[in-house]
């Protein structure tokens, strides 16, 4: 058994009470969950944006629940500490909240996650009091959401106006109210983030929202550098990785095809 105590809602709760940052990535396989795990991030998200980073696509859109539930499995399984949460897909909870439900519910059955999360506000209420009442703990996720990318027009930063930025706060206040236990905000000014932070009783995880946040996430891709054309400015890049790959590979190859590799002490 496990000696790690898991992060659960209330951990987050605490670190919030405490001023204790809450760091998170998203992971989408058991390696690189079990990685981040020890490294001591609390949060892994199964983010949809799997679609883009694993599946090669443009948008976060073609990824289905059953994706979602595969990629968040197989995360659970190297994954101790952390609390992992799995992102609801588009059309997976915008249908009506009896769908939305199900969903959430399919996901907490057939995975180890401790947690869903959803794109949106005011429009999924009832769904969030229904799945929190079902003992499902929901995160939010305000600002740029990724799933409204075609209405949206692009990837540019929400709440600018006066008008959205007080809908982000409404909404916020809402997700709250419904019984959302943490609400990831994508893409807003700094000021307007500070504020729903300091607005709300539940962490606020930020990525492109600045320092104001209770936590920070990024795309793990993102982070370490995977990711060669990609470079908008909320990224800190930790590492080059997509170098070191092509290096390592490139190095592979010649030593394959020069017979350098294996060597003696690599056979039997
Ligand atoms: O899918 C994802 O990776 C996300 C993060 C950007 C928060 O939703």
């Amino acid at each position: 058994m496990s000696q790690a105590k898991r992060v659960t809602t209330r951990t987050l709760q605490e670190m919030k009470e405490k001023g204790e940052r809450i760091a998170a990535l998203t992971a989408y396989d058991a390696i690189m969950g079990n990685l981040f795990d020890r490294a001591g991030i609390d949060v892994i998200l199964v983010g949809d944006s799997v679609a883009n980073v694993v599946q090669g696509h443009e948008t976060t859109l073609p990824v289905t629940l059953d994706e979602i539930i595969y990629h968040t499995k197989a995360v659970t399984r190297g994954v101790e500490r952390a609390m992992v949460v799995a992102d609801l897909p588009f059309m997976s909870f915008q249908i009506s909240a009896d769908d939305a439900f199900r969903n959430a519910g399919r996901i907490m059955k057939e995975t180890l996650a401790g947690a869903v999360k959803l794109e949106g506000g005011k429009e999924n209420l009832e769904s969030v009091r229904r799945m929190t009442a079902a003992g499902i703990p929901v995160m939010g996720h305000l600002g740029l959401q990724p799933q409204s990318i075609h209405l949206y027009g692009g990837y540019r930063p929400r709440g600018k106006e006066e008008e959205e930025a007080d809908m982000i706060v409404a909404d916020a206040m809402a997700l709250q109210e419904a019984g959302a236990f943490c609400i990831v905000l994508e893409k807003i000014p700094a000021d307007l983030a500070s504020q729903v932070t300091s607005s709300l009783t539940i962490p606020t995880i930020g990525i492109g929202a600045g320092a104001g946040c209770d936590g920070q996430i990024l795309v793990y891709a993102d982070m370490l550098g995977l990711t060669i054309d990609f470079h908008p400015r909320f990224v800190r890049r930790y590492d080059s990785f997509a170098e070191r790959a092509l290096n390592a590979a490139g190095q592979y190859a010649a030593d394959v095809k020069d017979g350098t590799f294996p060597n003696e002490d690599e056979s039997y």
